[in-house]
């Protein structure tokens, strides 16, 4: 194989790879898509002001994500399904991020179960909840997280409704042949409503959660807490209130409500509302080491990418999904030099430049 030079090469070699009906599915957003482009275009009219005659030949990169050190900037964000992409799915995209040491978080709708991907990885894992309505299972998932050292509990609320995917119904698109491994009756401890289901999805989604769920699940557990889905000031402080440790200001890719802004062009008002309470990470449109230069300016103290590594994973297995974080890490040393900057504490709004309209 080629070796790709940036992320986009690495799309290129997936599309190959991939069954076209997931392809869709990985790629898509909702209606128009035009919040899955905003995504890239808010990133595409950010500008960088560098800073020259300093002295920016010795650079460090790293920074610290609830209280853990990590390389630089960067997390996977928990996407579904990943046998879609790999037949070994999460557990080789669990040994490409441990390579790095980044966190990775595992999904709910994951295709491997919680206890491989333990056994595979090495770097921090954190476990994406979706909840359902049944209160046994979700906190059977939590223990279940606890168990296997997971080290953050990330409640996505920004999907409790079906979003209107065209490109799915179009093909009609069916997980049957994927298995949600988690939501399966894997272990001793399994819930009478997970023993009774025959596929996850006669288990009844939670569409009715609301911060209450958020007092609830804190009471269950001891990790930390993240909220991911937030893109108003509103809400960033409410999980504040709610005793959430941090926030993922996210659009889901663009999959979910399709109007929805940008994730960047969000993050300043929130980080004005919450950055020196919450730590705040950011996802959507990521494709670039200057964009978490960008975002983290604006107040992410780290990014999240979605589809880049799926694109490696099914490139290449966990070396593709090692090789996207590389490019990613390699690019944005090569911006904060070129902008004059030596560590991530040194990244603040005023690097930033918009054209005024
Ligand atoms: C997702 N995303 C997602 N989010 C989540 O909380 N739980 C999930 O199971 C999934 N599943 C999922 C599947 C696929 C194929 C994609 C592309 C995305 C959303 C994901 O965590 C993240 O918010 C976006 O992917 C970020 O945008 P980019 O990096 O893909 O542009
Ligand atoms: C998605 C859901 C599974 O984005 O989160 O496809």
């Amino acid at each position: 194989m080629i070796e790709p030079v940036n992320v986009f090469e690495f799309e290129a070699f997936a599309r190959e790879r991939i069954k076209a009906n997931a392809w869709d599915y990985i790629t898509g957003g909702a209606e128009d898509e035009i919040t899955l482009r905003e995504n890239r275009a808010a990133f595409e009219r950010t500008f960088l002001r560098p800073r020259y005659l300093v002295d920016a030949s010795q650079r460090d990169l790293s920074t610290n994500v609830l209280g853990t050190k990590i390389p630089f900037p960067l997390m996977l964000a928990p996407t579904a399904y990943q046998k879609f992409a790999h037949p070994e799915g999460e557990c080789e995209t669990a040994r490409g991020a441990g390579a790095l040491g980044i966190p990775m978080m595992l999904s709910t709708l994951a295709t491997r179960t919680m206890e491989d991907v333990a056994r595979a990885a090495t770097s921090p894992l954190w476990y994406q909840l979706y909840m359902m309505k049944d209160k046994g299972v979700n906190e059977w998932l939590v223990r279940r997280a606890e168990r296997n050292h997971f080290r953050a509990i990330v409640l996505t609320v920004d999907a409790t409704f079906g979003a209107n995917r065209e490109r799915d119904r179009r093909n009609k698109l069916s997980f049957a042949q994927v298995h949600v491994e988690n939501l399966l009756a894997r272990t001793d401890d399994a819930p009478t409503a997970i023993i009774k289901a025959a596929h996850y999805e006669e288990l009844a989604w939670k569409d009715d959660l609301t911060w209450r769920d958020v007092e609830w699940l804190r009471q269950k557990t001891k990790l930390p807490i993240v909220i991911k889905g937030l893109l108003t000031a509103e809400d960033a402080q409410l999980a504040f209130d709610h005793g959430a440790a941090a926030i993922v200001v996210s659009n889901h890719g663009g999959r979910q409500l399709d109007g929805a802004p940008a994730s960047l062009d969000v993050l300043p008002e929130i980080a004005d509302a919450v950055g020196a309470r919450l730590e705040i990470y950011l996802d959507g449109g990521v494709r670039r080491g200057a964009d978490i230069l960008k975002a983290v300016a604006l107040g992410a103290r780290a990014v999240c990418i979605g589809r880049p590594y799926i694109w490696g994973l099914a490139a290449d297995g966990a070396r593709g999904v090692q090789r996207v974080i590389e490019l990613l890490r390699d690019e944005f040393d090569t911006a904060m030099a070129l902008t004059g900057k030596r560590s991530v504490s040194d990244l603040d709004k005023t690097m930033i430049w918009r054209r005024m309209n």
